[in-house]
């Protein structure tokens, strides 16, 4: 089906003045608290977005993978600022030189192998530290250990950084979370002192905690989603539904089975993040009553849920419930008159 000239269903839609917003209330957020802004741009993958997000005051960026970083790498030397990687990285250290003669690089660590790597090619570290998710980080009172390892063999030490990612649940987790950061990364910066050193950035942050931070302890924050927002954020009561610059634009293409309907969307371009607190495989918010009960890979069944639905042909907006998920699946994201080529798709080491 054809909706907007040349592009065929389904793809994805960026409002850009939501967008702007988005980015600009996160920047002062974080201005007005003296947090400086590093945004995770692996939720978008997109250059235009990253300089969008650099342009309003972003510190550098974070990303998940080295090959992400080399993506970003000329953008972020241009403006002359750094990079974080915020993984284990396990990648050969000639791949990391490389990518530090282009751009400034901090990559995570959690491990005494991990320092050694990145000893070898040259390139400094965060420790990052574990404050409650339980998926990757030292314990924070051991923080001050490897990054005396890192020290003594002449790496840089940045500081810290942890995850909060256990706030992606309803009610109090956000908040409980956000307490559990800071107090991680205070028991790490003392753990630095402890050990002689000093602990210049304590990072922490994902999208739902960022509005509970203690700006006491943190000093920088890595949301990501902030900056599309997507129907998990509207679920936890982070985002408003107005607030969500992306779309996925669909279109019915059967109805042939009673009281449902068939989107051209499915798990391919949906993804098939569906936490227990999200209603579906995505909103559909000119048929709230509406569900998007199964996906299949080309298929999005929506239950009419007996209510009224979209006639055969219709083309119809989807809110996916995790966009990074989304941008992952797609070429490129329709931004107005323009098109944004999702570069960092695939680079996924
Ligand atoms: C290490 C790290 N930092 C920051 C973020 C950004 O969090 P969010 O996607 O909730 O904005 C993520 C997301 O997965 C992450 O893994």
């Amino acid at each position: 089906m054809w909706d907007r000239a040349g592009v065929s269903t389904p793809y994805a839609v960026v409002d850009r003045d939501v967008l702007a917003a988005n980015v600009a209330a996160m920047q002062a957020f974080c201005d007005r608290r003296g947090i400086a802004l590093r945004p995770h741009a692996k939720t978008h993958k997109t250059l235009e977005i990253a300089r969008l997000q650099l342009e309003a005051g972003a510190v550098g960026l974070t990303v998940a993978t080295v090959g992400e970083a080399e993506v970003y790498a000329d953008l972020l030397a241009q403006a002359d600022v750094d990079v974080l990687v915020a993984y284990p990285v396990a990648v050969p250290p000639e791949r990391l030189r490389d990518l530090a003669r282009r751009v400034r690089v901090v990559v995570g660590v959690d491990s005494a192998q991990g320092v050694s790597r990145a000893a070898e090619a040259g390139v400094a570290v965060s420790v990052e530290v574990d404050c409650g998710l339980r998926r990757s980080g030292v314990d924070p009172a051991q923080a001050g250990l490897l990054a005396a390892v890192a020290a003594a063999r002449g790496v840089p030490v940045h500081g810290v950084f942890t995850f909060p990612g256990h706030g992606y649940a309803p009610g109090a987790a956000a908040a409980s979370a956000a307490a559990d950061e800071a107090r991680a990364l205070a028991d790490a910066a003392e753990s630095f002192t402890a050990a002689g050193l000093e602990c210049a950035v304590r990072s922490g942050g994902c999208t739902p905690t960022a509005g509970h931070v203690d700006a006491g302890v943190v000093t920088e924050l890595r949301p990501g989603v902030y900056a599309l927002q997507d129907a998990q954020q509207v679920a936890l009561g982070v985002a408003a539904l107005e607030d969500v610059a992306l779309r996925v634009r669909s279109t019915v293409v059967s109805n042939a089975v009673a009281g449902q309907v068939v989107l051209d969307a499915g798990a391919k371009v949906l993804g098939t993040d569906r936490p227990a607190y999200v209603e579906g495989h995505g909103l559909l918010p000119a048929y709230p009553h509406a569900r998007i009960e199964r996906v299949w890979e080309h298929h999005g069944v929506v239950d009419l849920r007996g209510g009224a639905g979209p006639a055969l042909g219709e083309v119809v907006d989807v809110v996916p419930n995790h966009v990074c998920a989304t941008v992952n699946l797609l070429d490129e994201l329709v931004a107005g008159d323009e098109t944004w080529r999702v570069a960092a798709r695939g680079r996924n080491s």
